[in-house]
């Protein structure tokens, strides 16, 4: 059954000294999610922001679905903050933790914060990696630039692995999401190989029409 694509904003792409209008603006343009990405300097070479950012936003649109997306090393030493700032979603990723059984205990730990459990693979990460995780998560995140900046180009490899997991996501009504890059030619054909989330960032933030981008996504 063909379905409608939730399309999650990055919002590491807006105006950071207007979050708030930033996000209301791509609300009503017709997003359904809101992606914090937070980094921490570490693992990936960048820094953003962090759990005081997103409980503020939270307050500000205490409505809004939250896709906290961790690119940290320690991701269960902030869990908490987050979980407690109002993260709906937490995705931490399978590069950052030791072996499979801190993976399973991560995920865990996301449920008993009261959050849904996310799991997301790196570019050189193979689908492989993560299927054995699928049965106790609520999303699957398969990036589709390496981790760290916005407005990269789109790697198609990405569209391989995404079809590489869709049947195990839609057995367990596990999300299947994708983050990078997207934008209304890469949209489309993420959607077509079994994404059900698009991430989107510059293509979103710098659109001259965001409502018709996010229409093209949604189609
Ligand atoms: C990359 C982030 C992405 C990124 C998406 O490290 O996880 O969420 O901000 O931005 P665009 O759509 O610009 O690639
Ligand atoms: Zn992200």
């Amino acid at each position: 059954m063909p379905h409608k694509p939730t399309v999650s904003a990055s919002v590491l792409a807006a105006d950071l000294a207007d979050l708030r209008g930033e996000c209301r603006a791509v609300l009503t343009a017709g997003a359904d999610w809101l992606h914090i990405d937070v980094m921490d300097g570490h693992f990936v070479p960048n820094i953003s922001y962090g759990a005081p950012v997103l409980k503020c936003l939270h307050r500000a649109l205490p409505d809004a679905f939250y896709d906290v997306h961790l690119m940290i090393t320690d991701p269960l030493r902030y869990l908490p903050d987050f979980a407690a700032a109002g993260a709906d979603l937490v995705t931490f990723h399978y590069e950052a933790l030791p072996d499979a059984a801190a993976v399973r205990a991560a995920i865990a730990a996301v449920h008993a914060a009261g959050c849904k459990a996310g799991l997301s693979v790196k570019p050189a990460t193979p689908a492989a990696a993560a299927l054995p995780f699928v049965p106790e998560l609520d999303l699957v995140l398969v990036m589709s630039v390496e981790p760290g900046f916005g407005g990269q180009a789109f790697m198609p490899a990405a569209l391989d692995k995404l079809a590489a997991l869709r049947d195990a996501c839609r057995a367990h009504g596990v999300w299947l999401e994708v983050d990078g890059g997207v934008d209304a030619v890469t949209g489309p054909q993420c959607a077509a190989a079994g994404a059900d989330v698009l991430v989107t960032g510059s293509a979103l933030f710098k659109a001259p029409d965001p409502a018709a981008l996010l229409a093209a996504l949604h189609r």
